[in-house]
This record gives C-alpha cells, sequence and structure tokens, in this order.
C-alpha cells in the first residue's frame, strides 16, 4: 500500500469515512483557520513522512471535518523550499488530500505588492504565476506524467465562485499574477524591478511548488495571497518575517470571511 493510502486510511479512522471535497494549505499568519473546522485536528508528527513545517506563523496540523458546510481538510502549515532545499515537501500532504477524495485544494499565502494600488491588507486571487525560482518539484519524476500542462492551472471556474464570495461579503478581491521566489532572503529592489517587467503582481515564497504538484495529481487549484507589505524598493514600510506575521491578520480576516462565503455557497 502506498504511504499516501495508509496515512488517508489512518486519517479516516479518526475523521470519519466521508470523503472530503476541499484541501486547505495555510500561508504565514494564517493558521488559525485550522481551528475554525468542527472535526479532528491531527498534528503532523503524527503523520508519518509529513514536513516538520517549523516556520513560526503556520499550525502544523491537518483539520478534517466540517466548515461551512463542506467536507474539508484544512493544512494549518506548509513546508517552504527554503527550509531545506526539497521543492517536493508538500508531495506527501497533496497526495494524502486526493486520496481523501478531494477535487480541489485551496492555497493560501503572505506576500508582498509589486503594485501600487494594491495595498498591505488587501488580497489577491493568483490569475496565473510566473516560477521565478527555476525550480520544479516534479524534476526526477520518471513518467510522463511529469509532463503537465499548466494553461489552466489556476482554475477559472473556482475563481470565479471566489470573486461571486467577495462581491456578496463587499470585500474588494484583486486578481493578478503570483511569482515564487525561493527566499529565505527577500528580493532585491533590482528583482522587484525586473519581476515588474515580466508582468508579476505580488511575490512570495510558496505555492507555486504545491500548485505544479496539485495538478499533476489532478487537482484543481485556487490560490490566493493576503498582500503583508509592498515589495523591495516601493516603499518604506518594513520587510520582515516579524512584519509579515503582524501584517497578515489584515488580509487574513478579509480572506477568511471570503473563503467562508464560497464554501458555504458551494452548494
Ligand atoms: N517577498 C517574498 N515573500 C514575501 C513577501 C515579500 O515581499 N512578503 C511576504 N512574503
Amino acid at each position: 500500500m502506498s504511504k499516501s493510502v495508509e496515512l488517508a486510511g489512518l486519517i479516516r479512522a479518526q475523521a470519519g469515512q466521508e470523503p472530503v471535497k476541499y484541501g486547505l494549505i495555510l500561508g504565514s499568519g494564517l493558521g488559525h483557520i485550522a481551528g475554525a473546522v468542527d472535526g479532528v485536528a491531527i498534528p503532523y508528527d503524527k503523520l508519518a513522512g509529513f514536513p516538520h513545517a517549523g516556520v513560526s506563523g503556520h499550525n502544523p496540523v491537518l483539520a478534517v471535518g466540517n466548515l461551512e458546510g463542506q467536507r474539508v481538510a484544512v493544512f494549518g502549515g506548509r513546508a517552504h523550499y527554503y527550509e531545506n532545499g526539497n521543492p517536493n515537501e508538500m508531495r506527501l500532504p497533496l497526495e494524502v488530500l486526493k486520496a481523501l477524495g478531494a477535487e480541489a485544494v485551496i492555497l493560501t499565502n503572505a506576500a508582498g505588492s509589486l503594485r501600487a494600488d494594491m495595498p498591505t491588507g488587501s488580497i489577491m486571487a493568483l490569475s496565473d504565476h510566473v516560477n521565478f525560482s527555476g525550480l520544479n518539484p516534479l524534476i526526477g519524476e520518471k513518467t510522463d506524467a511529469r509532463f503537465v500542462p499548466m494553461g489552466d492551472a489556476h482554475d477559472p471556474e473556482l475563481r470565479a465562485k471566489l470573486r461571486a464570495a467577495a462581491e456578496a461579503e463587499g470585500v474588494d478581491l484583486h486578481e493578478g499574477v503570483y511569482a515564487w521566489y525561493s527566499g529565505p532572503s527577500f528580493e532585491t529592489p533590482a528583482e522587484i524591478r525586473a519581476m515588474r517587467t515580466l508582468g508579476v503582481d505580488a511575490t512570495g515564497m510558496s505555492t507555486v511548488p504545491e500548485v505544479i504538484l496539485a495538478r499533476f495529481l489532478g487537482l484543481k487549484t485556487m490560490a490566493v495571497s493576503a498582500i503583508t507589505n509592498m515589495a523591495a524598493g516601493m516603499s518604506d514600510e518594513a520587510i520582515g518575517h516579524e512584519h509579515t506575521k503582524a501584517m497578515a491578520p489584515l488580509g487574513a480576516a478579509k480572506l477568511e470571511q471570503v473563503l467562508r462565503r464560497m464554501l458555504r455557497d458551494a452548494g
């Protein structure tokens, strides 16, 4: 039996047999949403092979149960490439999500804005991404399934539902292109200028490897950024992890409101 099927069995034994519809992977400062799930919360360290997800501001539990009438699996923390140089760290959690029956994964992250009209506290749905890192979690994958088309990676239908939920809640939702920067150092102002030339609207250190892995596994994806700062060189605002954690709740509150509405209306 594969590791993911084994873990899914262990999770079902605790959380019940009903298949999960959506997975949620939560970014810096957003981990508390895992606590809102009516169900069971399993610490990552009880799930053999799950990443350590030790970055402060994350909540490394897998919560499976009900959120706004939908059966969900919420990953309260993620592993990042910059923690140990492995872009494939989230593969097992995503495989487990697939084995639990999910059709889509919703990813959230904290990001820096490259747009003056998208200040700290904004939220942005990803219409597409730029893999600025050049890394890929599927390098080394042996089968032809590794040649994953990415044209529709950021699912337009899910995004339309998110947009409708934001409108219904009266929350301003931006849409734009996210770039994956490896981190853990932040970008230089020159790198931000380069990204702007490439058509990037927001930048962060996660999400893209997970989108690639999710598409490889046949999961739909939708991703949303909480803007925690203006990107390097764009303002006098501080840039740093403490600042990210301090500012994440601004966008996180909007994000939670819109995601809850989307789940409630999903039928
Ligand atoms: N750059 C990269 N990652 C980030 C940023 C940023 O400005 N803000 C939050 N995560």
